[in-house]
């Protein structure tokens, strides 16, 4: 079988190299890919949401199955698209993709199907938000409603810092049309974990649990960025709460979604707080979550590629994930300026001693120029380790990363702390 992996992260090289393990899969293609995927796939230069020159390319290569990575071209129909076009693709359908394309419409979905999240208001005036803000009880969250690659969330402590931020997403459109509505919720409290669920709309698969680390720095300060390591599993979702997260929140929404005529296949991406009053939903994903992907996948026994097939062909319930003992962690080392301007083009060494550490190298903005490597972007690599104890995967991850040299890397140091403390 030959599968075509869309997107360039560090989350489409841990897809790609779980794919590439299968014995079902001959080859694999990924757009665009970069670098470091290139290693092991065929790259090929066609951008995310250029959904016909995508459909066009599986069909000249003969491409049996596409992986689509991003919420981007979700968001946009590529799956529509493609069925259309009788292509087999992996993925919710544009409108199932709302889920995470509209905070608006998650947020109204969760209400009227009884889903544990934040209370809300949604707002498409802007006078309206503002005069809300001024008798809010704070601190609360105002977010754009639309997709803001993952910063269209800000935390407000009163009411002027909420006005002020209303008038730079809905007057100064900061995120564009992301912010034409907003919401604004209450603020939860508790540790924030992720559940990835594998779906073809009536089986639900949830994966292990893990956790990102959404802050730049070491103990959670700083702005907000794409994730900065991750690991799996948490001892914060035990059995039990993990039923709970599936009775409470997934199998409401998967369901939910099949009432509303949006069928949902793919992976459900739930981002949760556990409060005092049990989980409650922050966030609905269309996709894998990155970096988490890259600490989960390593942790998969089965065959990603038998898994996915069964979701397209809507057969999941014959599927019965196989799960490694033991933990993983994932360490990102980011450029200079990351997450604001990140600085490129500088060189990296040391890229070879992750096999010392029988760790993985998952590559996110990397390029290589002649025999060396390059960074190229903010993220530029995921370091993850497996081993019996998150202690250990630590010791092993670090070990590596601290190998890799390049000029103003930057990573934290205290991932999994909340594992470990
Ligand atoms: P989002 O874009 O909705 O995922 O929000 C980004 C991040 O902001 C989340 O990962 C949380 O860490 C934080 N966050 C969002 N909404 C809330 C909330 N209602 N209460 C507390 N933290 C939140
Ligand atoms: N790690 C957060 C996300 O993938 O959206």
């Amino acid at each position: 079988m030959k599968i075509l992996v869309i997107g360039s992260g560090g989350r489409e090289h841990a897809l790609v190299w779980k794919l590439k393990a299968s014995q079902l899969v001959k080859k694999v293609y990924a757009a665009p890919g970069n670098d470091g995927i290139g290693m092991m796939a065929e790259t090929v230069n066609i951008k995310v949401d250029d959904i016909e020159g995508l459909a066009k390319f599986v069909q000249e290569k003969n491409i049996d199955l596409t992986v689509v990575g991003p919420e981007l071209p979700l968001t946009m129909g590529i799956v529509d698209y493609f069925e259309k076009k009788k292509l087999r693709i992996f993925g919710p359908t544009k409108t199932a993709a709302e889920i995470e394309g509209s905070k608006a419409f998650a947020k109204e979905f969760m209400r009227k199907y009884h889903i544990p999240t934040a209370s809300f208001k949604v707002f498409e005036d802007k006078d309206e938000a503002l005069s809300f803000a001024k008798n809010a009880a704070y601190p609360v969250f105002i977010k754009a409603s639309g997709l803001a690659a993952g910063k269209g969330a800000i935390r407000a402590e009163n009411s002027d810092e909420a006005c002020d931020i209303i008038e730079k997403v809905m007057g100064d459109m900061i995120f564009g049309e992301a912010g034409d509505k907003i919401v604004i919720e209450d603020c939860l409290v508790g540790p924030e974990i992720t559940v990835m669920a594998f779906t073809d709309g009536k089986t639900i698969l949830p994966m292990l649990s893990s956790q990102d680390h959404k802050q730049v720095f070491d103990g959670d300060e700083g702005p907000n960025t794409g994730g900065m390591g991750a690991y799996c599993p948490t001892n914060i979702v035990n059995e039990q709460m993990m039923q709970t997260i599936k009775e409470q929140i997934l199998e409401p929404a998967v369901y939910g979604l099949e009432k509303e005529g949006r069928r949902y296949k793919g992976i459900l991406y739930a981002g949760l707080m556990i409060t005092t009053f049990g989980p409650k939903v922050i966030e609905f994903n269309c996709r894998f979550g990155d970096p988490e992907t890259q600490a989960v996948l390593p942790l998969l026994q089965s065959d990603l590629a038998d898994i996915f097939i069964a979701i397209v062909d809507g057969n999941l319930s014959i599927i019965e994930p196989m799960w490694k003992d033991g933990s993983a962690v994932c360490i990102v080392m980011a450029s200079k300026g990351y997450p604001g301007k990140a600085e490129t083009g500088q060189k990296i060494t040391g890229l070879r001693t992750y096999r010392e550490n029988h760790a993985y190298l998952f590559h996110s903005a990397t390029k290589k120029d002649g025999k060396n490597w390059l960074t190229n972007g903010g993220r530029v690599l995921g370091v993850t380790a497996v081993s019996k104890t998150i202690p250990a995967a630590l010791k092993a991850a670090y070990n590596t990363v601290e190998n890799i040299h390049f000029d103003g890397a930057h990573y934290r140091r205290d991932i999994a702390y909340q594992a470990v403390k």
